[in-house]
């Protein structure tokens, strides 16, 4: 029987990293998500049961899940070097006479781009990974085995047998650009919900791939690693007798064994051929999925790198070429002031198109009026603009040299004083380094950025009124406040251009449906600085209703938790605001909850205050939702996945075995339905 289970293990297992080799490392996939997550599946289930024929290469490591309290540093066996760098084809030339020199005279180069990431090396006994330490002081690094295991590129059992018994194979992890704007873009959706303007936006997302890799793999979670794609090119490998005569032969055969070897490393058999590479990859890296920051160029014969040997630092059989960052000199145009809607004032700077790194750059970033101070840029000027990592170009220095101190554009730029789009004076608070408009209530995209917020899925839920139907709505004047949503009529909207029968009923069906929003989701709609989906339910659950709030003294608004100063100060100037309790008084009458609803009265304790719960598994009594509700209502947080802060596991029936694991591992408290039944009774 128990045989039986341990074939069937390895055999789902080598199913799943066939499949994962053809998806990962040949771009072919040959199964579907579904029939992939199924096998999955079946695997951990199996492992859970029959923890004996868990082994450390099962695919089932991939998923993460298992957490490192502290990264061993550990030493490496062979030192992690690093390359001297050339910056043009003179000082390449220099190094190719140095070799001939020191005597070798008949030889090959292999070059490679270099890719812009974090170093690792991996180390593989009898064809299974067993360790991966990052390059850290080049004599030690920290061993991140766990999370690398998560990328799915790197083979955790290596494929054929040829192998060496044991080995170190070297490469860079990275993550695809395209990687990279999909978890940025992910990151502005979720805060563009919770109300933060595009300045905060900015600074949360993640600044570059490079910055981006480290700090994913420097998660002590594997599974947050997991959840970011990273990917991984490998590059050189290390070991005693290895069976190969030459760098090249090396890497042709590891990548036999499953290895991710860049298609892009070429031979030749003089250095012109290497000037040639590096003029091709100038331009073309830039259409690559990796971020690349020059090439590596390598003399091919291990038995002549070996007689070249080392100096202190480098090899002095291999060298790095550096592309030159992409930087180019156009023509500041002109400066644009963009109004964000939470009012923030973003300057642009308007370019004469040029190209740079394989696209044409228009405008360029200012970020605020100190930048602008700093650069002393005018109008008229000529300036540096550059590209690294960073998705958007930006304006370096001015080239002062070409600057006509005659010219009338020469002046030094004054910022703006009004508001662009509605004309008010703008106010900078202190220690904000933006300008504001503090027009709130008929900027024009303030109001309609103010509207799509109300209407959003986690507040009013309106898809109906999507935000070109709100321009549309406002530029025609039928939609001045948030008030006026609910006194749309449908021969209005017939008005509007593409707007037909159909659609119009939808709109007001969904109006008329948003009447039932519960209280803390309409005061959350409402938009108020500071004020995100959860400390919304907090004030909710702690005042009941808005008339409460709205009467709440500055310290007694300090006694919900997760409020502090500036949002108590936020919420009184909201509430005293006259227009303000104009629009309210309206939504009022049009029959928005203003109140918790008698079932969230009977039910609201404080029980659970400060407590924060993830509720997994299915539960006999009570949906999970409604669960999850009581929770709520009784002060506590559902929280989505497991971490040190958690204090409790409310674990049902069928929870997922990763998830036990994690909670036993940080010592979070499991509880049944029973024990949280008492809790709150
Ligand atoms: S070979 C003895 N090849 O560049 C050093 N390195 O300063 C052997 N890198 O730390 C390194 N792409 O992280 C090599 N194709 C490539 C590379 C590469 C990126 C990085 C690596 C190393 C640094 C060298």
């Amino acid at each position: 029987m128990s045989d039986s289970i341990k074939n069937k293990i390895e055999k789902i297992s080598k199913t799943l990293e066939e499949h994962n080799y053809n998806y990962y490392n040949l771009s072919n996939p040959t199964i579907s998500d579904f029939e992939f997550d199924k096998l999955l599946e079946e695997l951990i289930y199996l492992e859970k049961d029959y923890p004996q024929y868990l082994t450390p290469d099962s695919p089932s490591q991939r998923v993460g899940g298992a957490i490192t309290k502290e990264f061993k540093n550990v030493k490496h066996k062979y030192p992690m070097l690093s390359l001297s760098n050339t910056y043009n084809e003179e000082e390449l030339r220099e190094f190719d006479e140095r070799i001939k020199k020191a005597g070798v005279n008949e030889f090959e180069y292999v070059s490679e781009l270099k890719y812009d990431g974090v170093s690792i090396s991996l180390t593989y006994i009898e064809g299974i990974l067993t360790q991966a330490v990052t390059r850290g002081d080049g004599e030690k690094g920290d061993d991140v085995t766990t999370n690398v295991k998560t990328i799915k590129s790197i083979p955790l059992k290596l494929r054929g047998s040829n192998y060496p018994k044991e080995f170190e194979i070297r490469g860079e992890i990275f993550m695809p650009r395209t990687e990279f704007q999909r978890i940025n873009e992910e990151i502005r959706t979720k805060l563009i919900e919770e109300g933060y303007d595009e300045e905060e936006i900015f600074e949360k997302q993640l600044k570059n791939p490079r910055n981006a890799t480290s700090g994913t793999l420097k998660q002590l979670d594997s599974k947050a690693v997991a959840e970011r794609k990273l990917d991984c090119y490998l590059y050189s490998i290390l070991g005693e007798n290895l069976p190969f005569a030459s760098h090249y032969d090396s890497l042709m055969e590891a990548k036999k064994w499953g290895f991710k070897i860049s298609a892009d490393m070429e031979k030749f058999s003089s250095v012109e051929g290497v000037i040639k590479y590096l003029a091709k990859w100038d331009k073309k890296r830039h259409d690559l999925n990796v971020e690349t920051d020059g090439v590596v160029i390598k003399v091919n014969s291990y038995e002549q790198q070996k007689f070249l040997g080392f100096t202190a630092k480098s090899p002095r059989w291999a060298i790095a070429y550096k592309f030159k960052a992409a930087r180019v000199s156009t023509i500041l145009e002109s400066i644009s002031y963009q109004v964000g809607r939470t009012g923030a004032i973003t300057p642009v700077a308007n370019l004469k198109p040029v190209q740079l790194a394989g696209t044409t750059v228009k405008r360029a970033s200012l970020h605020n009026a100190a930048i602008i101070e700093k650069l002393d840029v005018r109008i008229g000027d000529t300036v540096f603009v550059e590209k690294g990592g960073e998705i958007i170009p930006k304006i370096i220095a001015v080239d002062e040299s070409k600057r006509d101190l005659f010219s009338d554009s020469a002046k030094p730029t004054l910022y703006i004083t009004h508001c662009p789009e509605c004309n008010s004076e703008l106010v900078r608070s202190e220690g904000e380094a933006n300008h504001y408009c503090p027009n709130e209530l008929s900027c024009p995209p303030q109001v309609k950025g103010k509207m799509e917020h109300f209407v959003s899925r986690k507040a009013m839920n309106i898809d109906s009124l999507g935000s070109e139907t709100i321009a549309q709505l406002y530029d025609a004047g039928l939609l001045k406040t948030i008030a006026d949503i609910y006194e749309l009529k449908k021969e209005d909207l017939l008005k509007i251009d593409r707007m037909a029968e159909k659609s119009a009923n939808n709109l007001l069906l969904g109006v008329e449906a948003s009447k039932k929003v519960p209280f803390e989701r309409v005061l959350f709609a409402l938009g108020i600085r500071h004020i995100g989906e959860t400390t919304a339910k907090k004030l909710a659950f702690f005042y009941k209703n808005i008339e409460s709030i709205k009467n709440a003294t500055l310290e007694q608004l300090l006694e919900v938790g997760d409020v502090g100063e500036r949002t108590a100060q936020t919420i009184i100037d909201y509430f005293s605001d006259k227009r303000i309790a104009e629009i309210l008084s309206k939504l009022k009458t049009a029959g928005l909850q203003f109140e918790l609803s008698d079932e969230q009265l009977t039910n609201t304790t404080e029980k659970l205050n400060d407590m924060s719960f993830v509720v997994s598994g299915v539960f006999t009594k009570f949906s999970r939702d409604e669960i999850k509700k009581t929770i709520e209502q009784n002060g506590g947080k559902n929280v989505g996945s497991i971490s040190g802060k958690t204090n409790f596991v409310l674990a049902g029936e069928n929870m997922g075995p990763e998830k036990l694991k994690k909670a036993e591992k940080l010592g979070v408290k499991i509880i049944s339905e029973e024990d949280f039944l008492k809790m709150i009774s």
